[in-house]
């Protein structure tokens, strides 16, 4: 793990292997270890994986959480690892971050994948959900967060089969502080609707994935994005819930290989 200091701040990074680059974002409320597998895997590509500001082992700070001020440690991170053309490929929030990155700067970016997401902003029940978590979350700190959303984030097979994932995520979840979760959950909570970005993506190669038993943003809502994104392929992963990546690795992976062989490694060379 590298430290590196930016906007002020200290964040954590992964940076391994050699290649095109591609930038792994964590959804909320977990940190860089989701993408183990994937950065363990994706040979012949430099994998890049940040816990985001609050997060992780990234510093937390008292301000700069939206999804601007995360974009911009993005940037700042591509910026300090000298990488000018990279893919984005961002699981949840980690998406949320991505459309911002989009709009802030694509000249940088070289392909989009979007797992377990959505583009739409919250509505009036979803703000106020977060409202009421986070009350939760000062009253009863990351646990509260765990309970509510532990038995939602992995898909029911899961939840059947393997046991230890659950604590695996519930560590990650607890190892947040309270700040973090805070600074995200409001950053969620007034986020743009990505919704009218998504024709424009067609000028890029986009995979959308997403979890058959996904709970959280149900695969009729990747459906609706990869049909507003001229060209964008949709893979919906059988046996995963929302942490697709980490539920199914071993399909995952070789998905997002294949994206990257298909697409980016012939656009960059
Ligand atoms: C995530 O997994 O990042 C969150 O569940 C996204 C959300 O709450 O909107």
């Amino acid at each position: 793990m590298t430290e590196l200091s930016v906007n002020g701040i200290r964040l954590a990074v992964e940076d391994v292997g050699d290649g095109p680059a591609v930038v792994l974002v964590h959804g909320f409320p977990l940190d860089r270890s989701m993408w183990q597998h994937q950065m363990a895997a994706l040979n012949g590509y430099r994998r890049v994986a940040l816990d985001l500001r609050g997060m992780g082992e990234s510093e937390v700070p008292s301000g700069g959480y939206s999804m601007a001020g995360y974009a911009a440690d993005v940037r700042m991170i591509l910026e300090r690892l000298v990488l000018d053309r990279v893919v984005l490929c961002g699981m949840s929030m980690g998406g949320y971050v991505v459309f911002e990155c989009l709009r802030l700067f694509p000249e940088l970016i070289a392909g989009v994948v979007l797992m377990d997401t959505r583009a739409e902003a919250d509505d009036e029940a979803g703000a106020l959900a977060r409202d009421a978590m986070i009350e939760q979350v000062r009253s009863a700190g990351a646990d509260a967060v765990a309970s509510a959303m532990l038995p939602k984030l992995l898909g029911s097979s899961t939840t059947r089969e393997r046991p230890e994932m659950a604590a695996q995520v519930r560590r990650m979840i607890l190892g947040t502080p309270v700040p973090g979760l805070i600074g995200a959950l409001e950053a969620m909570k007034v986020r743009a609707d990505s919704r009218p970005l998504l024709p424009q993506l067609g000028r890029w190669p986009v995979l959308i994935v997403c979890g058959e038993e996904d709970v959280i943003t149900p695969p009729d809502l990747s459906r609706a994005m990869a049909n507003a994104i001229p060209g964008a392929r949709l893979e919906v992963v059988p046996r995963a819930g929302h942490l697709a990546p980490m539920e199914q690795p071993e399909v995952v992976t070789p998905m997002l290989h294949q994206f990257l062989d298909e697409h980016v490694r012939l656009v960059q060379v």
